[in-house]
């Protein structure tokens, strides 16, 4: 099956229901494109359970806040139909905002208790409009399996908490983190890093791995975020937006019931802001 590329909303689900009345499962990876090995491995990761795999491509202004990289954000459309047809995508879904925002109804989806903490603080709004068209898209693409990836743990717990709650018919995946050689998560920001700060921004997953040992040796929370705060600063020119240790996918402070702890950090280079966290079971 070749790739087929569709802007509008009506082609995709036209193409769906064909496949669908030869019994197909579909399997779903969103995107904001500029892909990289991280969004590969989803489809690879939904080539393996799933009939036909949609992807999305859509730069989702209303995720953006207001001085944010919305403009910034960087585009390749034709790389990005390359890349996904070599992995494997069979339809490629690249609406406009008109397309997916035609009128502004006012109704707003909130998250809850799991937005408070890190990106959701620092980012006001930010995860009202990642609900907002990951509903919109789970709609229209009715995916049997949503793949999503830890880089992006809070979304992930998030939307995993959404579909439970409001019983959406999709099936959420994990997906693990793609690096660098050197550490540095995958991401499509990664590009606007100057020369130098590529270099240092290893430095973001060594303080996290630091921080893991310090879990294992019983340090306490404040303690752990101070040590891997000041790990990032001595280590890269990048500055601290936030660092925390809470239980995941809760995102609480972590307590006798937690079963994994979330150590997420995000680091301000000079054109670009850059995420990434690391996960620790806890035994017993
Ligand atoms: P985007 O940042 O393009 O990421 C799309 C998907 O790829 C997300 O599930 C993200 O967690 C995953 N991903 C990104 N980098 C990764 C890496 N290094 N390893 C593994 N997976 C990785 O996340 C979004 O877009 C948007 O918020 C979206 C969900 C599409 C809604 O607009």
């Amino acid at each position: 099956m070749d790739l087929t590329i569709v802007h509008t909303i009506q082609e995709l689900q036209q193409l769906l229901n064909e496949r669908r009345k030869q019994g197909v499962s579909v399997g779903f990876v969103p995107t904001m494109g500029f892909l990289h090995e991280g969004h590969l491995s989803l489809v690879e990761q939904a080539r393996q359970k799933n009939d036909v795999i949609v992807m999305s491509i859509f730069v989702n202004p209303a995720q953006f806040g207001p001085g944010e990289d919305f403009e910034a954000y960087p585009r390749d459309t034709e790389r990005d139909a390359r890349l996904a047809a070599e992995a494997g995508v069979h339809i490629l879904f690249m609406p406009t905002p008109e397309e997916m925002y035609p009128q502004e109804g006012g109704i707003r989806i909130l998250p809850g208790p799991q937005s408070a903490e890190l990106c959701g603080a620092s980012r006001p709004g930010h995860f009202d409009g990642v609900l907002k068209v990951v509903l919109k898209l789970f709609n229209i693409v009715d995916p049997d399996r949503s793949y999503f990836g830890m880089k992006d743990a809070q979304q992930l717990a998030i939307i995993e908490t959404f579909v439970r709650d409001f019983n959406l018919r999709t099936e959420i995946v994990r997906v693990p983190t793609v690096r660098e050689q050197d550490g540095l998560a995958k991401s499509s920001r990664n590009v606007h890093l100057t020369e130098t700060e590529r270099l240092e921004a290893p430095a973001i997953q060594q303080a996290l791995r630091l921080g893991a040992s310090l879990v294992a040796e019983g340090v306490s929370a404040n303690d752990i975020e101070q040590q891997v705060s000041k790990a990032i600063v001595t280590n890269s020119s990048g500055s601290i937006d936030y660092v925390s240790l809470l239980a995941y996918p809760e995102l609480k402070k972590v307590d006798a019931d937690s079963k994994e702890i979330i150590i997420a950090c995000a680091v301000k280079f000079s054109k670009t802001r850059l995420i990434d966290n690391i996960i620790i079971p806890l035994k017993g």
